[in-house]
């Protein structure tokens, strides 16, 4: 069973820490500082971090904002939002954006993050029922999610949610770990793509941050969602094709 290899409760525990300029940090830390210091990480080290121009989510920023052809003023929801700092960024672009993630007090981190500009999210949500499923107060144009889906076994049921509460043209933006970093990573081959790496060997749930570890790529994605979603976009990005930038949209939408 896939819960014999994921527990969830673990996770929300793990990912009190959040990965950050090649450290970890605990949200619940960062929530003790003054609003200066918060403003001073928030405007120096998250552009250290995050527009370095090798930084896996800087490519992942450039191919979003390239290619993005929704208007502002859209809804984006972030799934796994962290830090909050690109929903930051995303306001401040003028893009509405909803918060979630596993973590409460990283929650609570991102609004203050939003907070420092002025920024408020459209809401606030605490994924819980073993991360299968998530809550939406309103309906959005884009469901993006950088960095978090290989930490969870479940693909599909995230995505199938995803779907529920997307606007007609809605798209879909992922950042997720390739077969490459998981070579890399484990030094084992990767398994077929019919075989969920749960159940093919626990050994390889290996990973230096979240603990739980998959991989993606263009053929695995086709098979767990390509009843449903159609791939636009799907780039090896980073040092060695390490990461994959992924744009899917709904097969069938409008209709
Ligand atoms: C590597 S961090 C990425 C954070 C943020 N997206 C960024 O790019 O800075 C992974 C985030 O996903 C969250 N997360 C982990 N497992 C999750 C799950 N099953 N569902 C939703 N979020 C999850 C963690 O709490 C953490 O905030």
């Amino acid at each position: 069973m896939r819960s014999d290899f994921y527990d969830f409760n673990a996770q929300k525990k793990i990912w009190s820490y959040i990965p950050f300029g090649g450290q970890k940090i605990l949200s619940k830390d960062i929530l003790t500082w003054a609003p200066e210091r918060l403003a001073d990480w928030v405007n120096v080290y998250g552009p250290e971090v995050y527009q370095q121009q090798s930084h896996r989510d800087n490519k992942y920023r450039k191919a979003f904002y390239t290619e993005f052809s929704i208007p502002k003023h859209k809804h984006v929801y972030d799934f796994g939002c962290g830090t909050g700092y690109f929903a930051l960024e995303l306001c401040r672009k003028d893009y509405m954006v909803s918060l979630a993630d596993i973590n409460e007090d990283s929650l609570t981190l991102a609004n203050r993050v939003l907070a420092v500009e002025g920024f408020n999210s459209q809401g606030t949500h605490l994924i819980s029922n073993g991360g299968k499923t998530f809550p939406v107060s309103q309906p959005y144009d884009i469901f993006h999610s950088v960095g978090v889906l290989h930490h969870t076994p479940y693909f599909r049921e995230i995505l199938l949610a995803a779907i529920i509460n997307l606007n007609p043209g809605g798209q879909i933006w992922l950042m997720l770990y390739s077969d490459n970093l998981f070579k890399e990573l484990t030094v084992i081959e990767v398994c077929p793509v019919s075989k969920p790496i749960w159940r093919y060997n626990s050994r390889i749930t290996f990973d230096p941050i979240g603990s739980y570890l998959d991989w993606y790529n263009p053929e695995k994605i086709e098979y767990l969602v390509g009843d449903f979603l159609r791939i636009v976009h799907c780039d090896y990005v980073g040092m060695n094709g390490n990461h994959l930038i992924v744009k899917l949209e709904v097969k069938f939408n409008n209709g």
